[in-house]
């Protein structure tokens, strides 16, 4: 026998049970996107390598240890996409979108990062994105927050779910905390790890990221980037604050909360599961208003997010909706080989009056046949013989009722409405 060729490590296959569930949690989601006037957008899964590195920023885990990067047959240098907002926002200024406009933009799909699996962690995931362009104020963050609050209570996980927010204020803003987080830092290097020691050099926000438990007491002490907002950013994030309040939407402000992608300003936010383990984030973003005009781009205010749909769908699965494969409505049972061309035929015509119609397409007696209708879930199974050819017996498979011999133009409508 040859060997067995499996996947590639982090890259799961979705076997038909679980993709009902990714398919309500999918269909849900487009619902209330919909509802907010937010418009699907189809993205390549492949980009230049440069577009990550100029956007997410050059010293991110993502561009320097995670990419899936490689020459292609011309040479250039591409990537399998770590993540969809420098994507949508390449596609949004190449085909004149956002220039004074206002977009409100969705997509969905594979994401890849080379980053070591663990539960909740993959090396190719899936994720629902959205992003804004051409509103600056924090009701469009507000806005983004509500969609997601109540996509949670549609799913029944909002139980499960807390709001972290923070603001990182403008790049200027930004730039003097970071000096200061840096003198901070240096004052306690005795007490960082290797990691963190790197990260001091090249991105100090990122050590207030750090999950090594002996960092803890430094991160707590170190100074906190919400004191160092400008005036707009220190607006902007109270009247954000004030519009959650107002909505009846609980936050806890987390000033440690810093992302792992250069683009933010002002707004970032996290919906955390203490459900998950480690990997508790289920939903991320924020405001990144200078990346449009970063990608060549007018400048355009912009904000966003992306929920990552393996974490989603492990709560929905512990705690939310329960969700079942959609199964056939009627199983149909062929007696003898002369009754497979009636069967088919009569499994159209069923069709053709929106039933859901499984065939019987492997044979056997009329007992192992009933055995299978059983297990396909159906609620009636269809007799049909070869002798019969214009009539067959509708057998119920969940109750006691008679079993009914009836002509099969007569079939769909006694089938619908006994189905309603
Ligand atoms: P991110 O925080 O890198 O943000 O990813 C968003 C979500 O994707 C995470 O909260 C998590 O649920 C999921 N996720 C990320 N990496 C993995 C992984 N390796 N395995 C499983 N799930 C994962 C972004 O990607 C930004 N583009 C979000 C955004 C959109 N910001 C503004 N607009």
């Amino acid at each position: 026998m040859s060997k067995v060729i499996q996947a590639v490590r982090g890259m799961n296959d979705l076997l038909p049970e679980v993709v009902a569930v990714w398919q309500r949690v999918e269909q849900i989601a487009s619902t209330v996107l919909t509802a907010y006037g937010y418009h699907e957008i189809r993205l390549p899964l492949v980009e230049k390598a440069e577009l990550y590195a100029r956007s997410i920023g050059q010293v991110t885990d993502i561009v320097e240890k995670e990419m899936y990067t490689f020459e292609d047959r011309n040479g250039d240098s591409l990537s399998l996409r770590p993540e969809g907002t420098a994507g949508c926002v390449r596609a949004g200024v190449e085909h004149g979108l956002l220039h004074n406009q206002i977009q409100r933009l969705w997509y969905a799909g594979p994401m890849f990062r080379h980053e070591r699996p663990q539960k909740g962690r993959y090396r190719q995931f899936h994720q629902i994105g959205v992003e804004a362009f051409g509103m600056a104020g924090p009701d469009l963050d507000a806005e983004l927050i509500l969609l997601t609050a109540r996509l949670w209570r549609e799913l029944g996980v909002q139980e499960q779910l807390v709001l972290q927010l923070n603001s990182l204020g403008t790049p200027a803003s930004r730039a003097v905390y970071r000096e200061e987080l840096v003198r901070y830092l240096s004052a306690n290097r005795g007490s960082l790890d290797e990691d963190s020691l790197r990260r001091l050099e090249t991105n100090p926000l990122r050590v207030l990221d750090s999950k090594n438990p002996a960092l803890a007491d430094t991160i707590a002490r170190a100074p906190s980037v919400l004191e160092y907002l400008d005036d707009g950013s220190r607006r902007h994030f109270d009247d954000l604050r004030g519009y959650l309040d107002a909505a009846g939407v609980a936050m806890h402000i987390n000033s440690r909360l810093v992302r792992g992608l250069d683009y933010y300003t002002r707004t970032v936010f996290e919906w955390v599961s203490g459900a998950l383990g480690a990997q508790g984030t289920v939903c991320a973003g924020g405001r990144y208003d200078g990346l449009v005009e970063k990608l060549g781009g007018q400048p355009t205010p912009a904000a966003g997010f992306a929920l990552g749909m393996e974490r989603l769908v492990e709560i929905v699965n512990k705690h939310g909706l329960s969700s079942s494969m959609v199964v056939p409505q009627v199983y149909i049972v062929a007696l003898g080989e002369a009754a497979r061309g009636p069967g088919l035929s009569l499994a159209e015509s069923l069709r053709d009056t929106g039933l859901q119609v499984q065939m019987n397409c492997s044979g056997g007696s009329l007992k192992s046949q009933l055995k299978r209708a059983d297990r396909s879930g159906a609620r009636f199974a269809v007799l049909c013989d070869d002798r019969e050819r214009e009539t067959g017996v509708v057998k119920s498979l969940r109750t006691e009722e008679p079993q009914q011999e009836m002509h099969y133009t007569a079939m769909a409508a006694y089938l619908r409405q006994k189905i309603q």
